[in-house]
């Protein structure tokens, strides 16, 4: 990193200690506190607020702004010019493949689809109505009992089967939870379909009939995929770099990626939309919702609205609100009322001056529902989704820090509020 000169802080009575300043290509510049620790001190950030966890050249964003760039390449334009695989590739290693390099890949991710069919067996042991996220939490984790021959983060090429491993047969597992859930029996992954082709094909294939892809859905879904592949240190991608950070293996770092993926404040939030707009049912209840969102004594939230480094338009939600009617067209659904009622709610929102004031705007998740659902996805497996989309990201988060000779295992401290030292008194003489 570039020095910039230091920061001094001074308290007390006349101390201070100089703190190296850092910048970065582009965004803010980071004070390095690494070695505050010798004044007896710690920093205090609960929520990471204004924390860099690392140095990363994998995704940038400018919250003010509202751009988002995977390895320096703007959003909208890998969403328009190119399919999730190709971002796949770039986010893995940093430039875009070249047909030959994509085309490799692609065999690759392809001839890794299927599971282990024993893996099958787990599904037996969740309830039907099991939440998808539940059961892929579990059947991802237990991918790390099947391949003791790729275990050994220190080695480059175990590193990158296992990544090949997991953005393959995340899909898969996806869907199998839905036919799980719905009692159709699991379709096995097909190697002459595209990626996002394939888990269409997984989801809503029967074997008694042949399938027919809808090409302006499948490139639909695939850009889908695209735009939530990687969003920097979010909540989940800062715990797989905690998860990993300790040695413990990929499958189980994207587990637990998985299993913080899933809570209503992060990728949970696009079934918490859908849930919303269904309770909101009308566009003449948005002031009611509006006023609820913006009471200190109602925990009611506008979902998919906010972000926390984000205070512009978060410029995934343009591309998906565009995909959002390309398939809602595609479908004959222009007039369907829980996407005017979503155009609605956004429109009076972003004129309210609560929403202006505290910079609210639409996130990835305020549309993602809306079309995931017209492509006959069910709300529980929103955020499923995400999670495929998401994998990519998270395991060249991994990557990036196990490939970083500088890494060490992540161990925050506190301030300590509670009792000071006590004796304790025997059970006979309490009470
Ligand atoms: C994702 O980090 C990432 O990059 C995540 C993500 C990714 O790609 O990985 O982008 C994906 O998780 C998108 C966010 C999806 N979540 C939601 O849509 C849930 C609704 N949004 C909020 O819960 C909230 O906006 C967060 C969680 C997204 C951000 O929370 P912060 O940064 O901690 O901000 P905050 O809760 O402190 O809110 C700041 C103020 C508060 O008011 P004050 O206490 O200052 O008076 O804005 C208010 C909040 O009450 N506020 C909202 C609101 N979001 C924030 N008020 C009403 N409705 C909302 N949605």
């Amino acid at each position: 990193m570039q020095s910039k000169g230091n920061a001094t802080l001074t308290w007390g009575d006349g101390q201070s200690i100089d703190l190296p300043i850092y910048g970065a290509t582009i965004g803010p510049d980071v004070i390095d506190i690494r070695n505050l620790g010798k004044t007896g001190m710690f920093t205090y950030d609960p929520g990471f607020l204004a924390t860099a966890s690392c140095q990363s050249r994998i995704t940038f964003i400018d919250g003010d702004v509202g751009l988002l760039y995977y390895r320096g390449y703007p959003i909208e334009q890998l969403a328009e010019h190119c399919d999730f695989l190709e971002v796949c590739y770039l986010l893995l290693n940093g430039e875009l493949p070249t047909p030959t390099q994509r085309a490799e890949f692609q065999t690759n991710v392809t001839h890794h689809t299927m599971v282990h069919d024993q893996m099958l067996s787990f599904f037996k042991g969740f309830r039907r109505d099991a939440h998808p996220m539940a059961v892929m939490v579990g059947v991802v984790g237990a991918l790390s009992a099947f391949y003791h021959d790729s275990l050994d983060i220190t080695d480059p090429a175990h590193r990158a089967i296992s990544a090949n491993r997991l953005i393959a047969k995340v899909p898969t597992i996806a869907a199998m939870c839905y036919r799980y859930n719905t009692g159709l029996p699991f379709m096995y992954p097909r190697n002459d379909m595209s990626y996002a082709e394939n888990f269409l094909y997984m989801m809503f294939a029967t074997p008694c009939e042949t399938y027919v892809s809808n090409p302006v859905l499948v490139r639909a879904f695939d850009r889908i995929l695209t735009l939530h592949a990687d969003h920097e240190q979010n909540a989940s991608t800062s715990t797989v770099r905690l998860a990993g950070s300790s040695g413990a293996n990929p499958f189980a770092c994207i587990a637990a990626g998985i299993a913080a993926l899933w809570g209503p404040a992060h990728g949970g939030a696009n079934e918490a939309v859908l849930k919303m707009l269904a309770e909101i049912g009308d566009v003449s209840n948005v002031p009611k919702f509006i006023a609820r969102a913006k009471d200190k004594n109602d925990s009611f939230r506008l979902m998919g609205f906010g972000h926390r480094v984000y205070k512009n338009m978060d410029p995934r939600a343009e591309v998906m609100r565009r995909t959002c009617h390309e398939v809602l067209t595609e479908l004959g659904l222009h007039d369907d009322p829980l996407f005017k009622l979503a155009i609605e709610l956004e429109r009076i929102a972003l004129e309210d001056p609560y929403f202006i004031e505290k910079k609210l705007y639409p996130n990835v998740d305020f549309y993602s529902g809306i079309v995931l659902r017209a492509l006959g996805i069910p709300t529980s497996m929103f955020t499923a989704v995400f999670a495929m989309g998401r994998t990519v990201g998270w395991i060249s988060q991994w990557t990036e820090m196990i490939s970083d000779p500088e890494y060490k295992i992540g161990r925050p401290r506190q301030s300590y509020q509670g009792a000071v030292k006590r004796d304790v008194v025997p059970m006979a003489k309490r009470g």
